[in-house]
């Protein structure tokens, strides 16, 4: 596309006088002789106050970082954020043009702006209120078909919510961007599948959730914490706990756990939880069948120490594991002790029923192979 001044330029461009003051800190931001780094940012202020990048504005930008205004020019054209011509007085509308939004009907959008605004890309609408473009896509294309204005995007938009959009505008309303279908962000429309173990308190946030849990936000770091996760966290399952970290030469606290280990209890409380009453709890036994526990370890989720976990619970075969009841599997899970309801997630039961019949399951080959630490 070709990106040149627009034939009708105003005589003079100044910054404001905040804009000025806010230029200036920009400049300052740089070591004598790199003044021009600021090119951009004050550029974009220019472009802020007046909706365009006019040749005076060039010309003022070059004088202010001791640049050529050729210069100044080129990097005005090269960028296409930056508008060369006037825009619409309340709104200039960026519609993305790309795969997925052109997929999800981003044509549609396109003709409402030829229907409510102006036939051509950069035209004014009659009222000089609007003017509208197409873009490259803008990264929001997982929420397509979509529309920046101004600095917001407003996100799953139909011809209908597009054009509702643009009369408000018109109207001098400032619409709610993001979803217009109500998604929170850019989670299945159908609702979320995953990453949903966290507060619902938090919206299911789980980032936020593990960031009210762990209550370290905002303190200082000391390397010593515990690893977090949330109690009852599911998900992000490693298909075997890793080794413990090497202990440090010089260990002045305790050292951290691993992240599959689970999380320490806080002083003061017990370190050996009553049984949680779920479910009835399988037969155990009080050691070994001939002094020979199974290598339990070659059940998908089961590391060392979940295997001691089990072994301290009373169950070192398969046979016992695949045995297990879906009343039994309940209790288990329930007293797993920081590992609850891997039982389940990991369906130990199934992979115990072929191990404990003389077979082999793709992890236990890979775990004989020597491919699983
Ligand atoms: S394709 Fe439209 S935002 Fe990416």
């Amino acid at each position: 596309m070709l990106r040149r001044l627009y034939d009708e330029q105003p005589e003079s461009f100044a910054f404001t006088p905040a804009n000025l003051e806010w230029a200036k800190g920009q400049i300052a931001k740089y070591p004598e002789g790199r003044q021009a780094s600021a090119v951009i940012p004050l550029l974009w202020r220019a472009q802020e106050q007046e909706g365009w990048v006019s040749r005076p504005a060039i010309e003022e930008i070059a004088k202010m970082l001791g640049m050529a205004s050729i210069r100044v020019l080129e990097v005005a054209t090269f960028y296409f954020m930056f508008q060369l011509r006037p825009v619409g007085t309340v709104a200039h509308v960026q519609v993305c043009g790309t795969t997925s939004c052109m997929i999800c009907g981003a044509e549609d959008l396109m003709a409402v702006c030829k229907e409510k605004i102006a036939a051509h890309p950069h035209e004014l609408s009659a009222d000089g209120k609007f003017s509208w473009e197409e873009v490259e896509c803008l990264g929001s294309c997982a929420n397509a078909p979509m529309a920046q204005i101004g600095k917001d995007y407003y996100e799953d938009l139909t011809a209908e919510s597009f054009g509702a959009l643009l009369d408000a505008l018109a109207r001098g309303e400032v619409p709610v961007p993001g979803s217009q279908t109500g998604r929170f962000s850019s989670e299945p429309a159908g609702g979320r599948t995953s990453l949903k173990d966290g507060d619902p308190a938090y919206e299911g946030n789980s980032s936020v959730s593990l960031a009210v849990f762990g209550q370290d936000t905002v303190k200082r770091i000391t390397g010593d914490e515990p690893a977090l996760r949330m109690p009852e966290a599911e998900g992000a399952v490693a298909e075997a706990e890793p080794e413990a970290a090497p202990e440090p030469e010089a260990a002045p606290a305790a050292p951290a756990p691993a992240m599959d280990e689970p999380v320490a209890a806080a002083e003061g409380e017990p370190t050996d939880p009553e049984p949680v009453e779920e479910g009835s709890k399988p037969p155990t036994l009080v050691e070994p069948r001939d002094g020979q526990p199974d290598d339990l370890k070659k059940i998908k989720g089961i590391g060392p120490k979940l295997e001691q976990l089990l072994h301290s619970l009373g169950y070192y075969h398969f046979d016992q594991i695949a045995a297990w009841t879906g009343a039994e599997v309940a209790w288990v899970d329930a007293n797993l002790e920081g590992f609850r309801g891997r039982v389940t997630r990991d369906e130990w039961v199934a992979q115990a029923k072929v191990l404990a019949g003389g077979g082999d399951t793709e992890f236990s080959e890979r775990v004989d192979k020597g491919d699983v630490y």
